[in-house]
């Protein structure tokens, strides 16, 4: 009787933690500890639009760097960095991780530019 009540009790546990879907973990860009800055939302959205990620990852180097070693890189950034980068995407150009260029990103505007870094440095 004893063993009949525990495995029912594991079994109600394992229903409990495989069944429906919390919401965490699910968005492959997000980052679960940093969802409260309004920049961090809106720089997600924006890059998962854009075509960043087909040279961007999180983790990984693609074309471009991961954006975790972008975020290491500017730690701590100023404004003014922050800006900096902003025309990078805007602008394109090379020379900070090799020779492969980022292709400009002419109609993405200068305010949603500083959104998607203020994203990226929030994912170290
Ligand atoms: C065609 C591939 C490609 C696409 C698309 C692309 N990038 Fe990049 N990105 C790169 C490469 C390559 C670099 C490294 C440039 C360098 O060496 O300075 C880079 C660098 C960066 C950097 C760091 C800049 C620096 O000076 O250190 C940021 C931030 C960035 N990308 C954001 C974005 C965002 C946001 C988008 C989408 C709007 C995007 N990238 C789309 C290839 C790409």
């Amino acid at each position: 009787m004893r063993k009949i009540v525990l495995s029912l009790f594991a079994l109600s546990i394992l229903a409990a933690c495989g069944g429906g879907d919390t919401g965490s973990g699910t968005n492959p860009v997000a980052v679960p500890e940093t969802p409260t800055d309004p920049a961090y939302q809106k720089g997600l959205e924006l890059v998962a639009k854009s075509d960043c990620l087909t040279c961007h990852k999180i983790e990984e180097k693609l074309t471009g760097p991961s954006y975790k070693e972008v975020a290491e890189k500017y730690k701590g950034a100023t404004p003014e960095k922050i800006t900096e980068l902003a025309q990078k995407i805007i602008k394109g150009g090379t020379g900070n991780w090799g020779t492969v260029i980022m292709i400009p990103h002419p109609s993405v505007t200068q305010e949603d530019a500083e959104a998607m870094v203020k994203y990226i440095l929030l994912l170290k």
